[in-house]
C-alpha cells in the first residue's frame, strides 16, 4: 500500500482560517513538506505551526522567492523524489500550501510530478485574495460585476488592457512589480479605487489606499484590490 499525497491549503495567514479537513490531515500525516525561502522559515509552516503535533518528518522545499536564473526544476524534481520515497514506503505526505493549493500554488509542481503514480487528495483553502478583501473591508464584486485576477508579472500594457475590460480586479504577485502595477492602474484611471494589502490576515498586515503607498517595492505577500461598483440594492 502506498501513501497518499495531500495538498493542504492552509489559508491566507491567520491560523484560525484553516479548514477542519486541513486540520485533521495536518495532524495525522507522518510527513510534512512545505515551500521555504533559501534561508529562514516557511510561511506555510508558520501558519500551520500552532496546530502541528511534535514528531513529524519535515521536508523543506527551499528556493529563493526571486526564481529567475535559479534551477527551479531541479529543486522540484529532488523534492518530488524525496516525497515519492515516503509515499512508496506507505507514508502519507501532507504538502502545505499558503492559501489554496490549486490557485497559483507551488503544490501544483508536486501534483504534476506525482499524481500519475500515487493517490492524491487536494484540500482547498481560503485564498489570499479573500483574506485580503475581507481584512481591507472591500466587498469585491456586486451584481453583474466581472472580476479579473491578474498576475503583476504581466507587461504594463497587458495590465492596462485587462484592467480596462473588467469591473473588479485582484492583482497578485505585486512585490517587485509594484511600480509597474501602480503605473498601469493610473493609466487605466483606477487609482482612486485601488487598495494595497500586504500580508493580509497575518500578524504584521498592512492595508492602505494604493495612492498613499509610496514604497518602491512591495512585500512578497502583497496584492492590490480594485473593487467593482455594480448594482447595490
Ligand atoms: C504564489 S501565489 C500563492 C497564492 C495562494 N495559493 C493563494 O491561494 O492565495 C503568491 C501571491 O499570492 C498573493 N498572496 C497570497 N496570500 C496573501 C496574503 N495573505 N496577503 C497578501 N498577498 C497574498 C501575493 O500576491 C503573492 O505574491
Amino acid at each position: 500500500m502506498t501513501g497518499t499525497l495531500y495538498g493542504v491549503g492552509v489559508g491566507p495567514g491567520d491560523p484560525e482560517l484553516i479548514t477542519l479537513k486541513a486540520l485533521r490531515i495536518l495532524r495525522a500525516a507522518p510527513v510534512l513538506a512545505y515551500p521555504a525561502p533559501e534561508t529562514g522559515d516557511s510561511f506555510a509552516r508558520i501558519i500551520a505551526a500552532p496546530h502541528l503535533p511534535a514528531g513529524q518528518i519535515e521536508i523543506s522545499i527551499r528556493m529563493p522567492f526571486v526564481t529567475e536564473r535559479f534551477p527551479v526544476q531541479e529543486v522540484y524534481d529532488r523534492a518530488a523524489e524525496e516525497i515519492g520515497g515516503h509515499l512508496a514506503a506507505g507514508r502519507d505526505v501532507a504538502v502545505l500550501c499558503e492559501g489554496d493549493p490549486f490557485f497559483y500554488g507551488s503544490f501544483m509542481h508536486m501534483w504534476r510530478r506525482l499524481e500519475s503514480d500515487f493517490p492524491v487528495e487536494v484540500v482547498p483553502g481560503v485564498t489570499g485574495m479573500s483574506g485580503c478583501w475581507t481584512r481591507a473591508n472591500v466587498p469585491i464584486t456586486w451584481g453583474n460585476d466581472t472580476l479579473a485576477v491578474l498576475p503583476g508579472t504581466l507587461d504594463e500594457q497587458q495590465l492596462v488592457d485587462r484592467l480596462r475590460e473588467t469591473d473588479a480586479a485582484v492583482i497578485m504577485k505585486v512585490g517587485r512589480n509594484l511600480g509597474k502595477v501602480r503605473r498601469a492602474i493610473e493609466t487605466a484611471g483606477l487609482l482612486s479605487r485601488a487598495v494595497y494589502v500586504e500580508r493580509g490576515t497575518m500578524e504584521n498586515e498592512r492595508v492602505l489606499p494604493l495612492a498613499d503607498c509610496h514604497d518602491a517595492t512591495g512585500a512578497y505577500f502583497a496584492m492590490v484590490l480594485i473593487p467593482g461598483q455594480g448594482r447595490r440594492l
